[in-house]
């Protein structure tokens, strides 16, 4: 949550950079933006609420080659142009950007306030740039008022700081991400990669407690605690810029669900010994957990099914906000997996954290290689899904389950068939998503685009997908959405059903189908209008999606359409599936 990016270099637009480099971020927050530039000797801060993407890069080309930015999700503050960063230092002379939570700041603020310093936000950050120029008057120099400042933080922090008394950027990090990109003569520093993907790829990543001091020309590692300088190794990184760019679509959801026509077989490309060690790593664990949060959450609990009916093996799910609560069960044969898109999650990385303090061993399962969750794993298989930017993941979250399956298929002892299943089923991906189906699709998001309320049900792995469902509608439409099993209906939920409720039932052609339609039907008597995607066509939908029929990967090819009718049930009403309210694609806060 939050984007922040900054520049030091031969150049001379160090505004214009960071503007054009931040807009690659608003996936992180959208709700405020601001530059600090450096223009002979004094810092010149702009910020606003709203979107960067609004903004104008060339009304920032001034003289300048040094300049940070932030894009803002906010956490302490309200949405105003105060709370918006950069912040900047009661004598003018040192501006910050930051990413995190200082979960002590209301004790740090109270100390300052006392030493003098005057306030003008709400925020945590604002400390930051107090609190350097208070131990400045004590320290040697500004790199070491920086790391006692540091040493005083509880919490999670990325921050980049400028000064007027030198042409440098130094950065900290612990806890929130942060990347430099090596330039000639120049540097970057971000919280992502696609900010400065179109100047450079090479890389250096900043673990936690480490911090960095650059010019553009010399750039100097060091360990937050000893002050101790750190030697780093340059990273080339892979990374498409064109598949980070929406191309022919109107917006990244539509082109990330076309994407699924080649995702999933990208996926199952994985190293055969690889996936044979993580699946020989299953086997002798004792006792197997899945974590994650969000759509990454129910992904992971269709791999319990997955793992239960391919395997016959038992796992267990827990959403990583809750799985520090299980450490009693954690031994050091234990195994942890972990799935994440944005690989920068930071319950996830809380999980990550219980599980190793038990010496557990921690698989990843992440699309962004080179992400916080991928370098601290043990092992990691990475789904190859390339750059996901809507806030709604949709082939990050097809990925993940194509390569879970092909993880159970190997606990099986049955790889290759596997493989075959999954290749098959991205074959039928491919076809599926022609302009009728699209059309077919957006026309029931066009009959039921005044509903209050849709309800989805399914059973077996069809179950986490009527949840993930309910996600992917809730999150982009704003239309209360609710996924059930079907089972539980009849339990409480079908009170809520009246003439006319839009109701979903994701059926596949296995065990459970005579279950769930036995329960579509239960709705259809209360006056459910009732929606079937499935394989076939029955005569208890009101409208059919039809999906190819494809076994154990049923729940990849069942989430697809809903997640093309949440796009156009979003679009329909109006709002932007991009860039949800409220919501950043990375969460790096707890
Ligand atoms: O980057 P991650 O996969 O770890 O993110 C987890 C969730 O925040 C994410 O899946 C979220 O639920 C999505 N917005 C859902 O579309």
């Amino acid at each position: 949550m939050c984007g922040i990016f900054g520049y030091v270099g031969n150049r001379k637009d160090a505004g214009r950079i960071v503007v054009r480099g931040i807009k690659s971020l608003e996936y992180r927050g959208y709700d405020s933006w601001g530059v600090a530039r450096m223009i002979d000797g004094d810092i010149f801060i702009e910020k606003n609420v709203g979107k960067i993407g609004g903004v104008n890069p060339e009304s920032f080309s001034e003289l300048s080659s040094i300049a940070i930015a932030h894009t803002r999700w906010a956490t302490h503050g309200g949405v105003t142009k105060e709370n918006a960063h950069p912040h900047i230092s009661c004598d003018k002379k040192i501006s910050v950007v930051h990413n995190g939570i200082i979960e002590n700041y209301q004790e740090l603020r109270e100390e300052l306030k006392n030493k003098g310093h005057t306030f003008t936000s709400e925020t945590d950050t604002e400390i930051i740039c107090h609190m350097i120029a208070e131990n400045l008057k004590t320290s040697k120099d500004l790199p070491e008022a920086v790391r006692i400042t540091c040493q005083r933080f509880e919490g999670r922090y990325g921050f980049l700081i400028i000064n007027t008394e030198t042409n440098e950027l130094i950065a900290a990090r612990t806890g929130s991400p942060l990347i430099v990109g090596r330039g000639e003569d120049e540097t970057f520093i971000a919280s992502d990669i696609p900010a400065f993907m179109e100047h450079t790829k090479t890389v250096n990543y900043i673990d936690d407690g480490e911090m960095v001091i650059t010019d553009g020309k010399e750039t100097r590692f060091y360990e937050i605690n000893s002050g101790k300088e750190i030697d780093k190794r340059n990273v080339e990184i892979t990374l498409d810029i064109e598949e980070a760019k929406k191309g022919e679509y109107e917006h990244f959801m539509l082109k990330e669900i076309m994407d699924q026509k080649d995702t999933i077989a990208r996926a199952v490309n994985q190293d055969e010994e690889q996936i044979q060690t993580i699946a020989n790593a299953i086997r002798d664990a004792q006792g197997t957990f899945l974590s994650a949060c969000g759509t990454a959450g129910k992904v992971c609990m269709a791999s319990e099914y997955f793992f239960s009916v391919v395997a016959e093996k038992h796992v267990n799910f827990t959403p990583a906000s809750e799985f520090p609560i299980y450490h009693h069960f954690l031994v050091p044969e234990s195994l942890l997996i972990v799935v994440s898109q944005s690989g920068e999650t930071a319950d996830v990385l809380e999980a990550m954290k219980v599980a190793k303090s038990k010496r557990a061993k921690v698989l990843a399962v992440v699309n962004s290689e080179g992400s916080t969750i991928d370098r601290e794993a043990d092992y990691t298989l990475l789904i190859n899904a390339g750059p996901e930017r809507a806030v709604a993941s949709t082939k990050a979250a097809t990925g993940q389950m194509a390569v879970m399956l092909l993880v159970a298929y190997a606990l099986a002892d049955k790889l290759n068939e596997g493989r075959a299943v999954l290749l098959e089923t991205a074959s039928m991906i491919n076809d599926m998503l022609n302009p009728r189906y699209m059309e077919h699709v957006s026309g029931i998001a066009e009959n039921i685009k005044e509903e209050e309320n849709v309800y989805i049900i399914g059973k077996s792995w069809n179950y986490p997908m009527a949840l993930e469902s309910a996600i992917k509608i809730q999150e982009v439409s704003y239309v209360h959405a609710e996924g059930f099993a079907g089972g539980e209906l009849k339990h409480g939920p079908i009170a809520l059903i009246q003439k006319g409720t839009p109701c979903i039932a994701l059926i596949g052609n296995d065990e459970t189908k005579m279950d769930t339609l036995s329960n579509t039907i239960e709705l259809k008597a209360r006056g459910a209008h009732i929606i079937g995607v499935a394989p076939e066509n029955n005569e208890v939908f009101d409208e059919w999606i039809k999906v190819p029929d494809a076994e154990t990967a049923q729940a990849i090819v069942n989430i697809i359409p809903i997640q093309v009718l949440a796009y156009y049930l979003a679009i329909k009403r109006g709002k932007d599936p991009d860039m949800p309210r409220n919501l950043a694609k990375s969460v790096t806060v707890k």
